[in-house]
């Protein structure tokens, strides 16, 4: 499959290209914003499957021009995408009174427009048996506890779980199936600016392997899905 997963320099994502590369069924492109980190995730999935096909490639997805990816896909995807991740994301924990509007702003261009754009820039290349798979938050989904600080946030993935749901509708007729997993805690950078000293149950690694499974094999079972994926609370 040709894959392409946002928000792979860190975290779930890192560890969700690494568990997709190891089969060496897959071209996967990994797009983030910082290449010293993108660079190093070339080097550790060259080191575990050394034949892989991967492209690590700098890329913001709420401000870079999409002209260039676009042409990228077409010269080395062969102008298909089977599975888009969308697991960028970014995260402000501040008391609601002392949130600024550009906050709120830049939780939804981070966590919500940016998935906007490049699900627009690339549905060009998606077709029947595709699958998007969106990255949300328990902190989003309805009935979910919630947690101070977490306002901006929690709302911004809420929109993307509802954008899920109204694209899987949408799509119907392409054949492309779109999902959501709301994610519960998993040990990462921004889990602990989250919840600072929060150890969580579920490892990184373990976290991107559930997602690397889901991205290739999910839309066989769902369509149109907000998926909780969560053991404890936070
Ligand atoms: N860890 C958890 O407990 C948890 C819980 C619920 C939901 N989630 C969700 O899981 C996803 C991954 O989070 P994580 O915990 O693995 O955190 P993380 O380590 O902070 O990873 C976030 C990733 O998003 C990238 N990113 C942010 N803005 C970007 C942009 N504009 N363009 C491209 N890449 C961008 C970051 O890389 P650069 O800075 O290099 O761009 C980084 O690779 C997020 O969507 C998060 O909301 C995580």
């Amino acid at each position: 499959m040709n894959i392409i997963i946002t928000g792979a320099s860190s975290g779930v994502g890192f560890e969700a290209v690494l568990e997709l590369i190891l089969s060496g069924k897959h071209k996967v492109m990994a797009l983030a914003r910082s290449q010293d980190k993108l660079t190093r995730l070339l080097e550790i999935a060259k080191g575990l499957n050394p034949d892989c096909e991967i492209f690590a490639i700098a890329f913001d997805i709420v401000h870079d021009d999409y002209a260039g990816l676009q042409q990228f896909i077409t010269a080395n995807f062969d102008g298909r995408v089977d599975v888009l991740v969308n697991n960028a994301g970014v995260l402000i924990n501040k008391p609601f009174a002392d949130l600024k509007e550009m906050d709120f702003v830049e939780m939804l261009q981070s966590n919500y427009i940016g998935h906007v754009r490049i699900i627009q820039s690339l549905l060009q290349f998606m077709g029947d048996g595709s699958h998007i798979l969106n990255i949300g938050s328990m902190g989003g989904f309805q009935g979910s506890a919630k947690f101070n600080g977490l306002s901006a946030y929690s709302a911004s993935k809420a929109a993307l779980h509802t954008l899920t749901e109204c694209l899987a509708q949408e799509f119907v007729e392409q054949g492309i199936k779109v999902n959501c997993l709301a994610l519960g805690s998993a040990q990462t950078e921004m889990l602990e600016q989250a919840f600072p000293g929060y150890e969580s149950p579920v490892m990184a690694f373990e976290m991107g392997k559930y997602i690397a499974d889901f991205a290739v094999t999910g839309h066989r079972f769902f369509n149109g899905k907000v998926l909780p994926v969560a053991v404890s609370t936070p």
